[in-house]
């Protein structure tokens, strides 16, 4: 038990940190107001609402109690507000420990570090509905560790809890189109000398060769391990995945992470995605918020390697924004957010049908809720269809004719795409 005696900004920050960033917080009470404030009393909570960590925020006015339920960003802001409302104690409840703040008249904040008032009590975290995951997250796992997802005691921590659960939804669109991949696998197989050998422990599949994979836009890479991780030390797979990014910083240090990991995947290559290309056709093409075009990079590459599979998160989209032109449609385009919400839709619709128009079984699909994140549309594409459909082209066509565009995507694919067109 030690006692600090923090300054008066200081103790706010140790009461978010204590209900955010501790993965064993259970409650926080926040009591004593004077009798003009209007909230006598405040209890937060963490409660998983369809499959999501959100913190509960109890407010009782004395008579009535207001409910409020809010991921992990509004609840930081929240947290703060609450600490302005004149509350004179904090109690801050976690399986290793209590943080107790007092505030006295003067405004002045004692903070005390004590043992847990409540020892032994799990939060009711994700962490204790194992089987909603891909990954096994009900005991400590060394790469959920180094990849900073899982505190060392085995924790999902809570400021990382959103981006897990959007990898975890992930891989489980992944583990749908698996036979695909088994299948461009097995149908590409080489001689018996390049077929792979499946190893890890528990592991269950078999495939000719390595499952090939690339990852556009890696960024810091949660993805790109995690897909090997599943894939192969879960799944039992061999698999080759590449992750690439034009930032030289996080290839650096996803390398390092690897190494350390003393994995010999995922490899990663600091490029342009439209400057790339790998030694052999990947099998699965996919990017998770890879900004603005690299999304169309992403599908024009997978497209022209005629990868069997390509789920492309697309993230924030300006290309069209400002080129939409269309008269019948002023009404909608006067106004800066419709315009914006219309170039979205408008341009993950033309993703989709260049995808059909070059044989792909395409579908629009939210891969995650809502409630994790806003960028929760996914592309998920399939080859089989026949080539240039003469009924989707035309769509494309009108579509680009009446808003008056012609998408990037269309000079990433080149000719290949322009010979359907020209038709
Ligand atoms: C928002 S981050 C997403 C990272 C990761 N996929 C994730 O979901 O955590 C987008 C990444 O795409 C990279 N990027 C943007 N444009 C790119 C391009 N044209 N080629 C390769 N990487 C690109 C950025 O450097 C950034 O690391």
């Amino acid at each position: 038990m030690s006692d600090k005696r923090p300054g008066p900004g200081d103790y706010r920050e140790s009461v978010v940190a204590a209900i955010l960033e501790d993965p064993g917080f259970i409650r926080a009470t926040f009591a004593g107001a004077g009798s003009t404030q209007q909230w006598k009393k405040l209890s937060i909570r963490p409660v998983t609402i369809r499959g999501d960590h959100h913190l509960q925020f109890v407010y009782f006015d004395g008579k009535k109690a207001l409910t409020e339920n809010h991921v992990i960003e509004p609840s930081r802001a929240k947290i703060l507000e609450a600490l302005s409302y004149g509350f004179a104690n904090v109690h801050v409840q976690g399986s290793a420990g209590d943080l107790h703040v007092r505030i006295t008249r003067k405004g002045r904040a004692l903070a005390k570090h004590a043992k847990p008032s409540r020892p032994g009590e799990e939060p009711l975290l994700d962490h204790n509905l194992p089987k909603k995951y891909m990954l096994d997250v009900s005991r400590p796992d060394e790469f959920l560790a180094a990849t900073g997802i899982m505190s060392a005691d085995g924790r999902i921590k809570l400021t990382m809890q959103r981006k897990f659960h959007q990898v975890n939804e992930f891989l489980r669109v992944i583990e749908q189109v698996l036979p695909v991949l088994v299948d461009a696998a097995e149908g590409a197989a080489g001689s018996a000398g390049d077929s792979a050998a499946v190893c890890s422990e528990g592991a269950t599949g078999t495939a000719q060769r390595p499952l090939r994979i690339v990852d556009c836009g890696s960024g810091t890479a949660h993805l790109t391990f995690a897909i090997y991780h599943y894939l192969h030390n879960v799944r039992g797979f061999a698999a080759e995945i590449i992750g690439i990014d034009t930032n030289p910083d996080v290839i650096e240090s996803s390398r390092n992470l690897r190494d350390s990991l003393g994995w010999p995947q995922p490899q990663f290559a600091n490029s342009r995605i439209l400057d790339f290309d790998p030694k052999a056709p990947p099998d699965m093409v996919l990017s998770l918020h890879a900004c603005d075009l690299a999304t169309d990079e992403a599908i024009a590459k997978g497209i022209l390697w005629r990868s069997r599979v390509i789920l492309a998160a697309p993230c924030c989209q300006h290309e069209l924004h400002r080129k939409l032109d269309a008269p019948g449609m002023r009404a909608v385009l006067r106004h800066g957010l419709l315009r914006e919400r219309l170039a979205d839709i408008v341009t993950d619709a033309i993703r989709a049908l260049v995808l059909r128009i070059m044989g792909y079984r395409t579908h629009v699909i939210e891969f995650v809720s809502p409630d994790s994140t806003t960028k929760n549309l996914m592309i998920r594409a399939e080859l089989g269809l026949a080539l240039g459909d003469s009924v989707f082209v035309q769509e494309y066509r009108d579509l680009c004719g009446f808003l008056h565009i012609k998408p990037a995507i269309e000079t990433m694919l080149g000719e290949s795409f322009g010979k359907h067109l020209a038709r």
